[in-house]
């Protein structure tokens, strides 16, 4: 299956207004016009529109890295589909594990706002992942099934076009990344639990690895045959560090 690789760069609460302007600029001249490969930039709510144009005419696509479910109302602090959307984004990350770690966000609440995502057309990075406790308990496969369960059935109401991130929480900012194998058995069981949903969703889904994806590491996880690309934190602040990460990609060497 061909699934042209998708290399992401989350961001986080870093980067907003010049200085994200900057970094986009940066990558899109390090790696803009390459082929064969999906890049996509989340910064800061602030810095997305001048983000967007800072990478229009070029490869370079943005996602959000949030949103509210519902499309308005008297929700302060929040920011809707609809609005990512007209801001010029095309993707959103949803779930990410410090979402659900610190700002208290359930199962039941990732699949509302994929839900959201999806009916507006912004196409969801939905995150799964396990804390180093559940992984020394031998329940990686258990939680992170259960995670994919709350929304795998909005996915598939368009196979495609939603995709999966795992990110073990504890390989998140701590440098400690998943080797390739451990990557590749949970990408694997996640593929075969949405092929029990739907043997074409299974097919067409990206999921992507995150935690701790460096330029030194990135090859060898992105050649796993069910690691479909790569959501990255820290190195993806790094111009250069970036596009050595997106120049790995499989289709790219
Ligand atoms: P790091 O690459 O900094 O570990 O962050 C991963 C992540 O959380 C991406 O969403």
């Amino acid at each position: 299956m061909n699934r042209t690789p998708i290399i992401a760069g989350n961001w986080k609460m870093y980067k907003g207004g010049a200085a994200g302007v900057e970094l986009a600029r940066d990558v899109v001249r390090a790696c803009g016009d390459l082929a064969g490969v999906t890049v996509v930039l989340s910064p800061p709510f602030t810095a997305l529109a001048a983000v967007v144009h800072a990478v229009a005419g070029s490869r370079v696509e943005v996602a959000g890295q949030n949103l509210h479910p519902k499309a308005e109302g008297a929700f302060t602090g929040e920011v809707s589909a609809p609005m990512l959307l007209d801001a010029g984004c095309k993707w959103v990350i949803i779930g990410h594990s410090e979402r659900r770690q610190l700002f208290g966000e359930t199962d039941q609440g990732v699949r509302e706002k994929t839900a959201a995502a999806m009916a507006a057309g912004l196409r969801p990075i939905v995150c799964v992942g396990e804390t180093l406790a559940e992984r020394e308990a031998g329940r990686t496969l258990e939680v992170v099934s259960r995670q994919l369960d709350a929304f795998v059935s909005v996915l598939a109401e368009r196979p495609g076009f939603g995709t999966i991130a795992y990110e073990p929480v504890w390989a998140i900012g701590t440098g400690k990344v998943a080797g390739p194998e451990q990557a590749q058995e949970v990408h694997q069981a996640l593929r075969q639990r949405l092929s029990s949903t739907d043997a074409k969703l299974a097919h067409v889904t990206h999921i992507l690895y995150g935690g701790s994806v460096k330029p030194d590491n990135a090859s060898g996880l992105l050649s796993c045959p069910d690691v479909d690309g790569a959501l990255v934190g820290g190195a993806s602040l790094d111009a250069g560090s970036f596009a050595k990460i997106v120049e790995a990609s499989p289709s790219r060497v």
